[in-house]
């Protein structure tokens, strides 16, 4: 009787616990990629992320993906012009999408969309641009900012 009663409450614990977790997921599933940028922070929101050029980014083409959003070296020298960051998951189905140095652009891997630098869409099934981050240097510090 003891144990029964000790697993029906154990089982009303993890029901709580499960619909907890439903709800989690409905409140993240409804800031989508196509609307929000997944898991990217709201516009206006300030500081995204922050890199140290001393020892991050140091060539063209290496990239830093945080709080869902892509910053890639696409230049050289420590100007904000060198960098540009994008919400990294793609505006079609979420898939983190990949910065390809040699042509320049971003690419899904999942259905091929293609992006260029500043988050335009450039090839489909991807139908809404990527959203674009503020870059900004101090010293040797980048901030990308929403
Ligand atoms: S998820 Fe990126 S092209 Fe489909």
């Amino acid at each position: 009787m003891e144990r029964q009663e000790f697993l029906s409450k154990l089982g009303i614990g993890v029901a709580a616990v499960c619909v907890g977790c439903a709800f989690a997921s409905c409140s993240k599933s409804n800031n989508g990629p196509s609307s929000s940028g997944g898991n990217a922070p709201a516009p206006g929101s300030g500081t995204v992320f922050t890199a140290d050029l001393n020892t991050e980014l140091t060539s063209v083409g290496q990239n830093k993906v945080s709080n869902g959003v892509i910053l890639v070296r696409i230049a050289a020298g420590n100007v904000a012009s060198s960098f540009t960051a994008v919400q990294v998951a793609c505006t079609h189905e979420g898939t983190a999408i990949n910065y390809n140095t040699g042509q320049g652009i971003f690419i899904c891997p999942n259905h091929g969309s293609e992006f260029s630098t500043n988050g335009s869409v450039l090839l489909g099934p991807a139908a809404a641009n990527l959203q674009k981050y503020n870059v900004s240097i101090a010293g040797n510090i980048l901030t990308v900012t929403a």
